[in-house]
């Protein structure tokens, strides 16, 4: 490690005891951003973590969704974000205005969105969901027909088959006993650039890998998946398996990860191509920079975040 790195590194220690200070990191940041921070996880888990932190104030290294979920759970602290243009171009993909529209066209239905949308999309939700719980949060609502399920589209597509649904923008005249889920046109520019050659490519080199995937992965390579996991149940599963070998269709920076804490065992990502730029943009200059300025400051207005408070609460509730 080059020496002005650990130079960074202990200033940050000691600025963070000054301010009362945690820094929460998801599973993609950069390795020397993993290093300096007190939780890494994955969207629930930071979500959980930020609810209940006792510090002052939460350094939140992620895309911008995620800090204003922190704000939205811990309105009392205050949550600076090392670099505020990070961003997740699927959570952009959908906006308040778009969704009260679909409400509009199917007013029965129940509204699932996925943690990755802006606080705006949020307020208008019956129920948030993650990764982690996307299929229980929909199981839980199983006496209702429509379902409303926002932004990811492929995310949509499996939980739709593990909760037996058919998909589309409503019920066909002749079949109004189905349950459906209806679907936006969202997607991750990431996970979409894993594709099934890359896997059939990797599985030929180690035969004996289990392969894992996200759920925002396109359904024919998460239909080539021995699990499809979210990035922290990836971590729980690669510490569990007998396996020694795995394959990782998601983002390539959970694979620092996965080694550190697995030092037996061998990880090899499904694409090099899968890189999420924005969460790559938090560096250590840029949290010691945060942290000494206490900027940027994250914080949703307050009609908005508690109708959307409602939505993460009653995700919680469920899990
Ligand atoms: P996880 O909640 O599984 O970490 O996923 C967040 C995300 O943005 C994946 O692209
Ligand atoms: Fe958004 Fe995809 Fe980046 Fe996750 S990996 S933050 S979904 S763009």
């Amino acid at each position: 490690m080059p020496k002005d790195i650990s130079i960074l590194e202990s200033r940050i220690k000691e600025l963070k005891k000054q301010r009362d200070a945690i820094i929460l990191a998801h599973n993609y940041q950069l390795p020397e951003v993993q290093e300096v921070a007190d939780y890494r996880g994955d969207s629930l888990e930071l979500s959980r973590i930020a609810a209940k932190t006792e510090a002052k104030v939460i350094v939140f290294c992620g895309v911008y969704f995620m800090a204003e979920t922190a704000s939205i759970l811990s309105p009392e602290k205050l949550v600076i974000m090392p670099d505020k243009h990070a961003g997740c171009p699927m959570a952009n993909m959908l906006s308040a205005e778009d969704l009260r529209k679909l409400k509009k066209e199917h007013p029965d239905a129940a509204v699932v969105g996925y943690v990755n949308s802006s606080a705006e999309v949020k307020a208008e939700l019956d129920y948030c969901c993650t990764s982690t719980n996307a299929v229980a949060v929909v199981n839980h609502l199983k006496d209702k027909k429509e379902i409303i399920f926002v932004p990811d589209k492929y995310l949509a597509d499996f939980v739709a088959k593990k909760t037996g649904r058919s998909q589309g923008r409503g019920l066909a005249p002749d079949s109004q006993s189905q349950r459906t889920l209806i679907t936006w046109n969202g997607f991750c520019p990431s996970h979409i650039k894993i594709l099934p050659e890359d896997v059939k490519r990797e599985r030929k080199f180690h035969p004996f890998a289990k392969v894992i995937v996200h759920p925002e992965c396109l359904p024919s390579v998460v239909a080539m998946a021995d699990a499809v996991l979210s990035t922290s149940q990836m971590a729980k599963f690669a510490r569990e398996t007998e396996a020694k070998e795995m394959i990782v269709g998601t983002e390539v920076g959970l694979i620092y990860r996965l080694k550190k804490d697995n030092p037996g065992k061998e990880f090899y990502p499904a694409s090099e191509r899968a890189i999420c730029p924005n969460m790559k943009r938090t560096t250590q200059e840029k949290i010691l920079w945060s942290l000494e300025e206490l900027k940027e400051e994250v914080k949703v207005p307050d009609d908005i975040r508690k109708r959307a408070k409602k939505a993460i609460d009653r995700m919680l509730e469920i899990v």
